[in-house]
């Protein structure tokens, strides 16, 4: 088993939840006016969603997660407050998967006092049912094990944060090449990425300072 419980999403599974969300909200016989994505997770699952409803409309409300006061939890806030009407409509709140569900409470709470729908439910690819506070009306997924889902649109920001954990981690190790640090993924996460990503993932870490660049090692600065 590797150490963090990691799926990795390819674009036709993206595209089949997103088409098992969409026929289930066919069959519930309800119809949303407009779709509300919640940023950043909730782009793409929103457009296909839009798409497959024939939905015209789309917005979206970006939820961010920042360090709190204590520097231990994260805090969520809306970035950008939404200032629409959405008297007299239905609204869909779609993002990726309903983890904590705390981005979708905060949205729901936003959407409620500021735009004033007449319905709002909430879909997503994945429902984690036993950590979610909030249950999507509508989702492709029920998890039960926590997983952490590599989705297509978070592959090089993910990778990123991978090689911070690693090299954390690893103390030992003061100086990593490309292959060493890509050796531990298997182990790791329990999947492995083209090698774009990796070079790509270096060099995004050496130009904010977290690695110093000497031949083909990267040392961790350390702080
Ligand atoms: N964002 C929050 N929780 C997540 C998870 N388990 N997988 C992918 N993205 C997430």
């Amino acid at each position: 088993m590797p150490k963090v419980n990691t799926k990795k999403v390819s674009w036709e599974e993206v595209e089949s939840w997103s088409r098992i969300v969409s026929d289930k909200i066919l069959e519930s016989g309800w119809r949303p006016d407009v779709i509300i994505a919640i940023s950043r997770g909730g782009y793409v699952p929103a457009r296909l969603i839009c798409d497959r409803l024939v939905v015209g409309e789309l917005v979206s409300l970006q939820v961010s997660h920042w360090p709190s006061a204590a520097q231990i939890a994260k805090e969520a806030g809306v970035k950008y407050p939404l200032e629409c009407d959405l008297n007299h409509k239905r609204a869909l709140i779609v993002d990726d998967i309903a983890d904590t569900g705390e981005s979708i409470i905060i949205a729901k709470d936003h959407i409620w006092t500021k735009c004033k729908p007449d319905e709002l439910r909430v879909a997503t690819l994945q429902w984690i049912s036993t950590s979610s506070k909030i249950k999507p009306d509508y989702y492709a997924e029920e998890v039960k094990e926590w997983v952490w889902y590599q989705y297509p649109w978070t592959r090089l920001e993910d990778i990123i944060g991978f090689f911070k954990r690693i090299v954390s981690e690893e103390k030992e190790n003061e100086s990593w090449d490309l292959e060493t640090l890509a050796g531990r993924f298997p182990e790791w996460f329990g999947v492995t990425f083209d090698r774009w990503y990796y070079e790509r993932a270096l060099s995004y870490l050496v130009s904010t300072g977290f690695f110093v660049k000497e031949g083909d090692m990267y040392r961790r600065v350390s702080k």
